[in-house]
């Protein structure tokens, strides 16, 4: 196979329909081909090209996803050159990248913003690998990452992490410094990556631009975000597994229901726009490549016999939230049967996954808390956050009651964002009845950075007496969640940060909590 086959291999979609229509107006630097698009191999750069670091995700036993992004100017476009450029790319055996044992050329772009991700299969499983790319003359830093544990294979010990919502307005990634020296497996990011919102002066750093719209506002605006020392730091030392919230796109979009006053149309179109930026900067596969405002991003992820990821798209599918959304009592649409967090599809798939699942440990990873929370204290009186599964309550009558049927579903425990604070649920069947069974666990870690506001902590700290199954309460501290896991017991330790004013602030644990095998529900470690 030639090289410029083995390119075409790797070539997207997108990529192969734009080879096809062609492209004139390319420099002498651009090699020749077959093709009337040229690639150029020995681009020149304004500067430095690899200043959103590198990423790697998508762990399976014999591979995963490598990533970057050339970006010289990566507030400003980019600021690369109308061209495809060839990027090289190598994964070797050890962190000086001495033994390597595959490398190969991808190209990079312009309709995906000379992105690129690599999907480094043939490896060996449950191992560290390190890798590194090359464009002209400029190489990037080495990565280092790891391939899943074999199917089916006897595991004794998982460790990871889990964060969400990472507002750059609101503080230093302080949070991201800790998790960068933990000893992890992988980490998942659990939604609100980005945040639209135009610059706010009051906080301690400021966005790029106005509220953002288009495919270039969406570009710069994760751009800002990888520039960040300490989360390219912890992208560069795990493979990460990502989903998405609302602030990826709009706060509180559901489905093409925008928050803003945008027409259906518009919306589909900013839609499309962030969700493209979204798969330009994160490591996914092709099968989640954009098909205009659609992007698969719904799936599952196995380690060994030990854990199996469900890794849920909470906001793509949705029906609008009931109620007109926010806080407070339920009305009668927040128990429509026909109310969905995921949509019918999703929903199947993830019965017939929990179904088949064959792991000791199986992890709903996901957006909004899904137990039931009645934030107001008087109990006389209920009030619901309406955005979370608390206005969806059809949908999880019927995943509660799919889990207590089907015993086989060993041990379910869900990961959760959203809320920017922390929290410990038993997951009932009743919660209006403490005596219920219980079927599931549910660990809510804080934000990254996003601000939980100081007023809101002592009326939640009031509700908690109404609200039995809720093990446990803080919205002083941003940090994450490490998530040890052995066939035996699974141990969630609430890692926060002193402070988000300084990017080096220690973190300590907040908080232990296990779940023994075959109990489902917290107790205090
Ligand atoms: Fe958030």
């Amino acid at each position: 196979m030639t090289r410029w086959d083995f390119n075409r291999l790797l070539l997207t979609q997108m990529q192969r329909r734009r080879l096809l229509i062609g492209v004139s107006g390319l420099t002498s630097l651009a090699i020749a081909s077959q093709f009337s698009r040229r690639v150029v191999a020995q681009p020149r750069f304004s500067d430095y090209p690899f200043k959103l670091g590198v990423a790697s995700g998508e762990p399976l036993p014999d591979g995963f996803v490598i990533w970057t992004r050339l970006a010289p100017q990566p507030l400003n476009g980019g600021g690369m050159p109308n061209q495809d450029v060839e990027v090289r790319w190598q994964v070797a055996r050890d962190p000086k990248m001495q033994q390597v044992i595959q490398k190969g050329t991808v190209i990079a772009t312009p309709e995906l913003a000379h992105s690129v991700h690599v999907e480094v299969q043939g490896l060996e499983p449950n191992r560290w690998y390190w890798y590194q790319f090359k464009a002209g003359n400029d190489t990037s830093r080495i990565g280092r990452t790891r391939t899943a544990p074999a199917r089916g294979e006897r595991l004794q010990q998982l460790t990871f992490a889990f964060a969400s919502c990472q507002d750059w307005q609101n503080g230093f990634y302080s949070a991201y410094r800790n998790m960068a020296q933990e000893e992890l497996d992988f980490v998942v990011h659990l939604g609100d990556y980005i945040y639209e919102y135009g610059p706010d002066f009051s906080k301690p750093r400021q966005h790029n631009s106005p509220e953002i719209v288009s495919l270039a506002d969406y570009r710069n605006r994760h751009a800002l975000y990888k520039t960040g020392f300490h989360l390219q730091a912890v992208h560069a030392k795990f493979p990460w597994i990502v989903t998405w919230d609302d602030h990826e796109v709009d706060n509180n979009y559901a489905n093409l229901i925008p928050e803003d006053n945008q027409t259906r149309e518009e919306f589909i179109k900013r839609r499309a726009n962030a969700y493209q930026a979204y798969y330009e900067h994160m490591p996914l596969r092709l099968s989640s490549l954009p098909k205009g405002p659609n992007l698969q991003l719904y799936r599952r992820l196995t380690f060994g016999d030990l854990a199996e990821f469900f890794v849920l798209d909470t906001r793509q599918y949705r029906t609008n939230q009931p109620c007109d959304d926010g806080l407070k009592p339920r009305c009668a649409e927040a128990l429509a049967e026909e109310a969905t967090m995921t949509g019918k599809e999703q929903e199947r798939w993830l019965f017939r996954g929990l179904e088949r699942s064959q792991a000791r440990w199986n992890v709903i990873a996901q957006q909004t808390m899904m137990a039931q929370f009645d934030f107001d204290a008087r109990s006389d009186s209920e009030t619901f956050n309406v955005d979370q599964w608390d206005g969806y309550v059809a949908a999880r009558n019927r995943l509660f009651n799919f889990i207590q049927q089907r015993k086989e579903v060993a041990n379910p425990v869900v990961i959760t964002g959203d809320i920017h604070s922390s929290w410990v649920h038993d997951l009932k069947t009743d919660f209006k009845n403490p005596a219920s069974p219980t079927i599931g666990t549910e660990f809510v870690g804080t934000s990254i950075t996003s601000d939980f506001p100081a007023q809101f902590i002592a009326p939640v700290t009031a509700a908690l007496a109404n609200n039995p199954h809720t093990k446990f309460f803080d919205g002083a501290f941003r940090g994450y969640v490490r998530c040890q896991l052995t066939p035996k017991q699974w141990r969630s330790d609430y890692r926060v940060v002193s402070t988000i004013l300084d990017p080096q602030a220690p973190a300590s644990t907040l908080a232990s909590f296990i779940v023994e095998n075959g109990q489902p529900g917290a107790q205090r470690a």
